[in-house]
């Protein structure tokens, strides 16, 4: 890619789809097709480029330095302590960590192990370290919901944004942990090389958070 362009992960789905609303608001997403199945664009004009990647990978891209900003829910900056710089609250992509279970079951608090599904292992031990509370962490990629109505796991944990997951499979919030929103993520070397043009960024995003 040009070193002279400031390359931007945007996280596929939810989160990036409100990402680019940002972006275009500000008049920086012209060269952005929500529609399209491309992974890479680039506004020659402003001298961006913006690359789809999944959630779970920005951090990944930032990190090794091949985007220089990306764009992530502060969940993942919880479960995965990298080397990176948090530069701004964003706004938007609100939502919380919750521990949740079958609905009208009360299998939170227990004597023995208790069986946890979840895409976020690291934040999940530390919860439940503070808690005393013994736990079996299953590491599943995805719709996690179903971990408890199937017998994997006791209860899971996971992001609630509206609620309608849990609320389709049968599943309720038994424990609001932590909040979560989005954030602009910076590679520290691109901090440093490309204060300017970030700093000018990060001025134009604030006005549309
Ligand atoms: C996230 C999260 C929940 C769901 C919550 O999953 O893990 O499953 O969104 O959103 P809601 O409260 O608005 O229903 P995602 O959509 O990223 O899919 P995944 O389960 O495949 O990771």
């Amino acid at each position: 890619m040009n070193p002279t362009y400031l390359t931007i992960a945007l996280p596929k789905g939810r989160l990036g789809d409100e990402a680019i609303q940002r972006f275009k608001a500000i008049g920086y997403g012209d060269a952005i097709d929500s529609d399209s199945r491309k992974l890479v664009f680039v506004d020659e004009v402003k001298k961006l480029t913006f690359m789809l990647v999944k959630p779970s990978d920005v951090i990944t891209y930032v990190e090794k330095g091949v985007a220089d900003l990306g764009i992530i829910g502060s969940d993942s900056l919880l479960e995965d302590e990298r080397n990176l710089y948090e530069l701004l609250p964003l706004g938007f992509g609100y939502c919380y960590f919750a521990v949740a279970g079958k609905k009208g079951e009360i299998i939170y608090q227990r004597d023995d192990v208790l069986k946890i599904a979840t895409k976020y292992p690291n934040v999940t031990k530390a919860y439940f370290k503070q808690k005393n509370q013994a736990i079996e962490v299953i590491k599943l990629n995805g719709s996690v919901e179903l971990a408890p109505l199937v017998g994997l796991s006791d209860v899971i944990v996971d992001i609630v944004e509206t609620g309608k997951t849990l609320i389709a499979n049968g599943l309720d919030v038994i424990e609001k942990m932590m909040d979560v929103s989005a954030r602009l993520i910076s590679n520290p070397v691109s901090y440093r090389f490309k204060n300017e043009i970030i700093t000018d960024l990060m001025d134009q995003l604030k006005k549309v958070g």
